[in-house]
């Protein structure tokens, strides 16, 4: 349809080659509403006659109906295919008009503006809501007793909540990278034109407020140029999904046998073709590869942008599905990691055997002698001799006789009381190395629950404020909705 210079058709495998189509269903929804929006505007404006304009409405209230009913065969892209369809619903005169003072340089991005501001919406919420499974389950696992672990080794003592307190910080941070990229994505582009504006007078604010933008990305090379709030977006996407990943992995290895802290739910595991026992992590392996996807998405977007010259370049036509399919992706893994939070059994009686015999208490015992006046690396090496005496036999700590710790002791050339030592070792069972944790961010059950408290808070300050936003993009639309309703019946 737009060939107005080139003579004929374009070769079709060229055509296959740059169209756009396959990806472009994602953004039609978003190019009806944006193209009723626009011609609203030009008939406000005076370009457009009432009549002209109620034929436009009609076809575009008719595409969105029954999208199937595009005919894409032969077009470049989505906005062709659109067009073409107006123009042939509602005639060359009226339909014609439509794309007055307007490119698809800035009606591309000004729909994949509305979608990505969709999916930032979608995306905020569905974390709030991964966040308060978190803190549900922390909630309840304050006394759930478990090793920590740096390397892979147990380190310390610590308790389930204490995790889940951890995800949740941590995705409060991706939450809010993600919440705040909205405002530099909710910025209309549109009436930027090819590149350079138009001599037709528009109202590029008429049409922004009538699409629930904030404002304008007000430049028209750069609202036709720029992709950095939508890079900015998938960079924090990217971020999150590697926190995701972190937790699936978590979930996967507790889930062996060997460690057996937790039970996925049946409905979020997979099992074996040939293994009859097996009841795999499957949905945790996969949000583990798409952090990877994820990342290479982004790299990609980085590529494509990076040394392009001012002014659209079709280069930028190969982000929208990476953006779009980076976006759905992040989305899917939070509501999976949702469910499997919410649904996963936690083992506390295993957690609590690991931590029975466990020499994770070492630094606890360590920090009992500092206490009693015992320099801090006089007592680290004196506590390590005493596990390594303990690993030897393959015994807990607390079953060396006082003879033996006496023994270290004087190896270690510290002067200490064996009886005493003997006494701190054989107290330090799970719980009380969990009471004797006292610094801001332990595990101790006093900072669990003024974390817990202090999270919720947090929490429904991010769920007020999707709301908001929600309601304020949806409400523009009804309102949208409603104009060309009265244009319409009018
Ligand atoms: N399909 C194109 C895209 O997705 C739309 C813009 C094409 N503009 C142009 N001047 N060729 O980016």
């Amino acid at each position: 349809m737009y060939r107005s210079r080139p003579r004929g058709r374009m070769d079709d495998e060229v055509l296959r080659f740059l169209s756009s189509i396959q990806h472009d269903q994602s953004i039609l929804y978003y190019d009806i509403v944006g193209s009723e929006a626009h011609s609203i505007m030009l008939h406000e404006k005076g370009h457009v006659k009432l009549q002209e304009l109620k034929k436009i409405l009609a076809a575009l209230e008719e595409a969105k109906k029954n999208p199937g009913a595009i005919d894409t065969e032969g077009a470049e892209d989505i906005h062709e295919a659109l067009e073409a369809f107006v123009i042939g619903h509602a005639g060359m005169q009226a339909g014609g008009k439509m794309h007055t003072a307007r490119s698809r340089n800035d009606q591309v991005v000004l729909d994949i503006r509305m979608k990505v501001r969709d999916d930032i919406i979608t995306l905020c919420g569905a974390l709030v809501q991964l966040i308060g499974g978190l803190l549900d389950r922390a909630d309840k696992s304050k006394d759930a007793v478990m090793p920590l672990y740096t390397h892979t080794q147990q380190g310390q003592l610590g308790t389930f909540s204490h995790f889940m307190l951890a995800y949740a910080d941590a995705l409060f941070r991706d939450l809010e990278r993600v919440y705040n990229s909205f405002g530099r994505v909710n910025q209309s582009p549109l009436g930027a034109c090819a590149v350079g504006g138009t001599s037709i007078d528009i109202d590029r604010r008429r049409t922004a407020v009538l699409l629930g933008f904030d404002g304008l990305v007000k430049n028209s090379v750069d609202a036709t140029t720029s992709r950095d709030a939508f890079l900015e977006y998938v960079a924090a996407v990217a971020i999150l999904a590697g926190t995701l990943a972190r937790i699936a992995e978590d979930f996967i290895i507790w889930s062996t046998s060997e460690f057996g802290f937790i039970e996925l739910a049946d409905r979020y595991s997979s099992t074996s073709s040939a293994m009859p026992q097996k009841k795999n992590p499957d949905p945790m392996e996969i949000a583990r590869a798409k952090a990877a996807v994820i990342t290479g998405r982004l790299v990609a977007m980085l590529g494509i942008v990076k040394g392009l010259p001012s002014g659209y370049s079709r280069d930028l036509q190969e982000l929208k599905p990476q953006l779009l399919e980076a976006s759905q992706a992040a989305i899917d893994m939070v509501r999976v990691m949702d469910g499997a939070v919410r649904t996963l059994e936690v083992k506390k009686e295993r957690m609590l055997a690991a931590s029975k015999d466990s020499y994770a208490i070492a630094l606890d015992i360590a920090e009992q002698l500092v206490s009693r006046g015992v320099p801090f690396r006089a007592a680290h090496k004196a506590v390590g001799a005493l596990v390594g005496r303990a690993a030897e036999k393959s015994v807990p700590l607390s079953k060396l006789s006082e003879k033996e710790i006496g023994s270290v002791l004087k190896q270690s050339k510290l002067d200490f009381s064996p009886s005493e030592l003997a006494k701190i070792v054989r107290g330090m069972t799970p719980a009380r190395s969990i009471e004797l944790r006292r610094s801001e961010g332990s595990p101790s059950p006093k900072e669990q629950e003024a974390m817990v408290k202090a999270a919720r808070q947090r929490l429904a300050g991010f769920e007020e404020g999707v709301q908001k936003r929600a309601e304020f993009v949806k409400g523009s639309f009804d309102n949208l909705a409603k104009a060309v309703d009265r244009y319409l019946s009018s």
